[in-house]
């Protein structure tokens, strides 16, 4: 349906990312953007306004995070239960023997394990609430803006580092709130009730079991970052993985790869990423090994030291044995908070660099859009007018998002030419009008303005005298229907892309449609008929028939304007026959655009225009036009095909 010329040339004419030393678009985050110390600074700012923004996410669950919170606080100050029964059990039950308070004791501390048993579940429950929700609400928004971006971002982004926004990174951007949030809340908490029950318990053997700290948080501080940037570079090389698989695995990919034999350089290309996957995931098993064991065997030699300083206190007298065990029960709660601490700061701001890539998205510019005041075209007359129309297609930096964009997409260069040039045409209601001209002359470009995929740059495109941008967009595209090329059929029943155009339309109205696209003989004939599944993985249509059908949904969405843009190109003749069969019926009482370049289509257009460079260079009918000996006739007797070409 739409024109998309620029994304297909670039699909299919470049072999996509190549050799060259591959950046990323997708690892772009404020701190590969930003090198240097102005630009720290602003990174911290973004990091900021972006924190500010994740907050607003957050506030429809500030009810669930606040039980959440207290489910963490509470099983902070529940931790603490056990090493003081034990505590009891040591210094008060054994030497009083005192059955019933070790009873008691005991019952204490299995009651603080359910409570805590069951305040774990509470915690994860409100994590997979807020988790699951931000995800659904980051998701469908992003979706939503995706829905209202121009034409003109999809020809530029790489589809497949948009799907791993949707997917990866929402997914990335909840963990800020759920695990990032939830960990440093628990770890303070759980740093602060520990250190005040060791200190009120005895002080000096607290400083003791602190001491060997800085001997660990240091290296820790190191391992934590290098793991960082591992798991950003597995991140990374993930995507290059999956963006190969995605280019490559549909039809159209595979068959190119096939019909250049170049099989076995892609098994080379996925080689060498799948090998730095694995590379990558092994040196990020063992820093993440090795960290756990440090922090393991500091806690050990903490409680060793513990126990092997503590004792000698007992010994003199200065402490009981059962503080001493409650203090080597507890020695073992504060390093892992504190190493935890020292990385969080890093993990927060990971965990925003998803949080920034999903609001780049939401905040990409959004070029055309209905002004506020725009007002619906009701019962379209279709009288179309170009009146001094210069067109050049927008710079990047109005339509993409650049961490979108395939590295190898068009340079990122702008353009920097007219493809119009003051074009002044009128369509009279219900006339028909052909454009032709050579290839590159804008024909398409001329056409895409009008159900306004891309806005003017100067001048005005207007129907029944209103211009398009006081238009809302709905309405103007449901006056106007648009037959390109090649055109998109969904992955899906012919029934439901028929219904597309008509959610509502009955097996009568297909039918009556279909036969005046003449291809109701041809579904009849299928076994499953309007159930046959279509589109890339489907049925397989043929050109001719792929056109009819899209005709046949137009016919079913009744605009007022057609464009049909070399929709009788790639033909052979008896199909040609049964298109401009179609086309007939459906241009009947209908304005009509006709971009052609078959003399059978051009001959029976009310009005030729002939665009040459971006300007109209002749107008009239055949029979003047002929007459005249200009461009027209000039093509006209080189042979009909040279009108493309
Ligand atoms: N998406 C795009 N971005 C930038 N330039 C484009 C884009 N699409 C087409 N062009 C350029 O605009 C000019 C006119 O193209 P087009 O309207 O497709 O011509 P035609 O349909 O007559 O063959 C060409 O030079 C083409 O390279
Ligand atoms: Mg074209």
């Amino acid at each position: 349906m739409c024109v998309r010329g620029g994304a297909r040339r670039r699909a299919y004419g470049r072999p996509a990312v190549g050799n060259r030393p591959y950046r990323d678009p997708m690892r772009m985050g404020p701190h590969s953007l930003m090198p240097g110390d102005a630009d720290a600074v602003k990174g911290k700012r973004l990091q900021r306004v972006a924190l500010a923004r994740a907050w607003q996410f957050a506030q429809p669950y500030r009810g669930t995070i606040a039980l959440f919170l207290s489910a963490i606080l509470a099983a902070a100050l529940l931790a603490l239960v056990p090493p003081f029964a034990f505590r009891a059990i040591l210094d008060d039950a054994i030497p009083d023997e005192d059955r019933r308070l070790i009873t008691v004791l005991a019952i204490v501390v299995v009651v603080a394990a359910l409570a805590d048993a069951a305040l774990a579940i509470l915690q994860r429950w409100c994590s997979a609430r807020i988790g699951e929700g931000l995800i659904y609400d980051l998701r469908l928004a992003l979706f939503r803006k995706v829905q209202r971006m121009p034409v003109a971002f999809f020809t530029r982004t790489q589809t497949g580092a948009l799907i791993s926004r949707l997917n990866n990174d929402v997914v990335g951007a909840q963990t800020a709130v759920t695990s990032t949030l939830g960990s440093v809340v628990s770890n303070v908490v759980v740093l602060v009730t520990t250190l005040a029950a060791m200190i009120a318990l005895e002080w000096r053997l607290t400083l003791l079991a602190l001491i060997v700290l800085p001997l660990f948080i240091i290296p820790a501080k190191r391992v934590g970052r290098r793991l960082q940037a591992i798991s950003r570079e597995q991140m990374g090389v993930n995507a290059e993985m999956n963006s190969q698989m995605t280019e490559r695995f549909n039809v159209s990919g595979a068959q190119l790869v096939k019909l250049f034999g170049r099989s076995n350089d892609e098994v080379d290309l996925f080689d060498r990423r799948a090998r730095r996957v694995r590379d990558i995931g092994i040196t990020s098993a063992m820093y993440g090994r090795v960290f756990f064991v440090a922090l393991g065997m500091v806690g050990a030699i903490g409680a060793a030291a513990v126990y092997g300083i503590g004792a000698f206190y007992v010994v003199d007298g200065t402490i009981t044995s059962g503080t001493l065990v409650a203090l080597a029960a507890l020695v073992t709660r504060v390093y892992q908070p504190l190493t935890g601490l020292t990385n969080a700061r890093v993990d927060l701001m990971t965990a925003m660099v998803s949080f920034e890539r999903v609001f780049e998205v939401l905040d990409a510019p959004e070029a055309i859009t209905d002004r506020p005041g725009a007002v619906d075209l009701v019962a379209p007359k279709g009288r179309v007018e170009l009146d001094h129309v210069r067109f050049r297609y927008p710079a990047a930096a109005t339509v993409t998002v650049s961490s979108l964009e395939s590295p190898t997409a068009l340079g990122g260069a702008d353009p920097d030419r007219d493809v119009l040039a003051d074009v002044s045409l009128t369509i009279r209601p219900g006339e028909t009008v052909a454009l032709v001209g050579s290839s590159g002359s804008g024909k398409t470009s001329l056409a895409s303005l009008i159900p306004r995929l891309y806005d003017v740059s100067d001048g005005a495109v207007r129907i029944d005298g209103r211009d398009v941008r006081d238009l809302t967009q709905e309405s103007l595209r449901a006056a106007i229907g648009v037959v390109s090329q090649d055109p998109h059929l969904f992955h899906d029943t012919i029934g439901a892309n028929l219904r597309y155009a008509k959610p509502d339309a009955t097996v009568a109205e297909l039918d009556e449609a279909c036969r005046g696209a003449r291809i109701l003989d041809m579904i009849r004939e299928l076994p499953d008929g309007y159930d046959t599944v279509v589109g890339e993985r489907g049925y397989r249509m043929s050109g001719g028939e792929k056109q009819r059908l899209a005709i046949a949904r137009l016919l079913l969405k009744n605009p007022a304007i057609m464009i049909l843009d070399e929709a009788t190109s790639h033909l052979d003749n008896e199909n040609e026959a049964h298109v401009q069969a179609a086309l007939e019926h459906a241009l009947r009482g209908r304005t009509a655009l006709v971009i052609a370049h078959r003399l059978s289509t051009i001959r029976d257009a009310d009005r030729i225009v002939v665009l040459d460079d971006g300007r109209i260079a002749e107008e009239g009918t055949h029979d003047e036009l002929l007459a005249r000996g200009g461009l027209y006739a000039a093509q006209v007797f080189a042979g009909e095909s040279a009108l493309l070409d």
